[in-house]
């Protein structure tokens, strides 16, 4: 498999420009075809369907990895937001640190790991006391996402 760049929980790929690039796995744990309540139709084709806390990969494999988990905790579990998004376990902690570290594991070392996140329901504070501190990263047009970038 000639995959350079990962992104462990791809959604719909809603955030790609080039999702058909060759260099990309596109994971998630989740492949399904649906209607959400506003007649929107939610696709999810990943290429794998691993569980980001543990990945069947080596270690040190990818150049570059897409991190965007759920954020949400206060949405009910068949709202439109969880459909698409996907909701966190109350546990969301350990959640969340495994599958960073997962990420961290299969990338390279001088890598790159780009983590998306919103605050709705997590602040960021909270959140880089789970993950730490990326290199630097930008918050997006006041909506709460922040887009994190770590060097491995
Ligand atoms: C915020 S959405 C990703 C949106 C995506 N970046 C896009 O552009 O459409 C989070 C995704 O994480 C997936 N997910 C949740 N838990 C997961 C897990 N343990 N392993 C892999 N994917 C997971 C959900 O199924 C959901 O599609």
């Amino acid at each position: 498999m000639n995959k350079t760049i990962l992104d462990v929980c791809c959604g719909s790929r809603m955030f790609y420009y080039a999702a058909n690039d060759e260099r990309l796995l596109c994971n998630d744990i989740r492949y399904l075809d649906d209607i959400l309540c506003d007649g929107r139709k939610l696709t999810i084709h990943p290429d794998t369907e691993y569980d980001f806390r543990d990945l069947p990969f080596e270690d040190d494999k990818f150049y570059h990895v897409v991190f965007d988990p759920p954020h949400l905790l206060n949405v009910g579990d068949n709202s439109w937001l969880a459909q698409k998004y996907g909701k966190l376990p109350n546990g969301w902690r350990t959640y969340i640190k495994q599958g960073f570290g997962e990420c961290m594991r299969v990338l390279k070392r001088n890598g790159t790991l780009v983590m998306k996140w919103n605050t709705r329901d997590i602040s960021l504070p909270e959140l880089l006391s789970v993950v730490g501190k990326p290199l630097y990263g930008d918050k997006g047009h006041g909506n709460g996402t922040y887009w994190l970038i770590y060097v491995k």
